[in-house]
């Protein structure tokens, strides 16, 4: 997925029609900006809106389960096979352990699903990169919901996470995620080093996620 991208985490704030709604105005904006934006919507909505949308859905969170007696859990092959396209894994708001974390890379990538796993701090940021998956989101919990974005509150810490992720694996794409609410917090991400932003409440909550949306992407494309 070329850089740089929106994650948009619907996290349980909506579904259904809602979810949906806002599913087609990404996807009508990602088109019409020409900006990378996919979503993560809540499980029961993948499908319904994977079959509505261009944009990559993704899913908040994958079990690192096979077919079998598993109640309760999503596999990624039922998320393959739901549309999803890529999956968040180790959200802060759905942490794992790192044995867990490296299984549910292992089985994102067998089922070619694109994997961004969250970290809350350098040292488990270097324990993911080793697993590889395809972007590591650089998140401070503290700050999400707050509407202070980390790019603007921790603009060291997310320079710091970047250096030593690029000179652990050159290639590793990081993202930052929390209190992302501006333009100028989108391209300050950006201009740490970042490949992108996970955003939630200023998107997913706002009264009109068009308008919040099409300010994101100027500031990209003024980039
Ligand atoms: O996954 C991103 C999310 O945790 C950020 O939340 O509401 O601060 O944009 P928010």
């Amino acid at each position: 997925m070329k850089p740089p991208l929106i994650l948009i985490n619907f996290k349980c704030f909506v579904s259904g029609k809602k979810a949906l709604n806002l599913a087609r105005i990404c996807d009508e904006v990602s088109k019409n900006y020409k900006v990378n934006i996919a979503i993560a919507p809540q499980f029961t909505d993948i499908a319904t809106i994977a079959k509505n949308v261009k944009i990559p859905v993704f899913a908040q969170h994958l079990d690192a389960v096979e077919k079998g007696a598993f109640t309760g859990h999503v596999s990624a092959e039922a998320l393959k096979e739901a549309g999803a396209k890529g999956v968040i894994i180790n959200h802060s708001e759905k942490k794992l352990q790192t044995e867990e974390i490296e299984k549910c890379v292992e089985i994102a990538k067998k089922y070619k699903l694109i994997t961004v796993c969250c970290s809350d701090s350098l040292e488990e940021g270097k324990k993911i990169a080793k697993l590889k998956p395809n972007f590591i989101a650089y998140e401070d919990p503290i700050l999400i919901g707050t509407g202070k974005a980390i790019s603007r509150v921790k603009p060291d810490s997310v320079k710091k996470f970047v250096e030593v992720l690029r000179n652990f694996d050159s290639k590793v794409k990081v993202l930052c995620g929390a209190g992302i609410s501006k333009g100028e917090d989108v391209a300050k991400a950006l201009e740490l080093g970042t490949v992108g932003v996970l955003v939630a409440s200023s998107v997913v909550k706002a009264r009109n996620p068009k308008k919040i949306l099409i300010e994101f992407l100027n500031f990209i494309r003024k980039k």
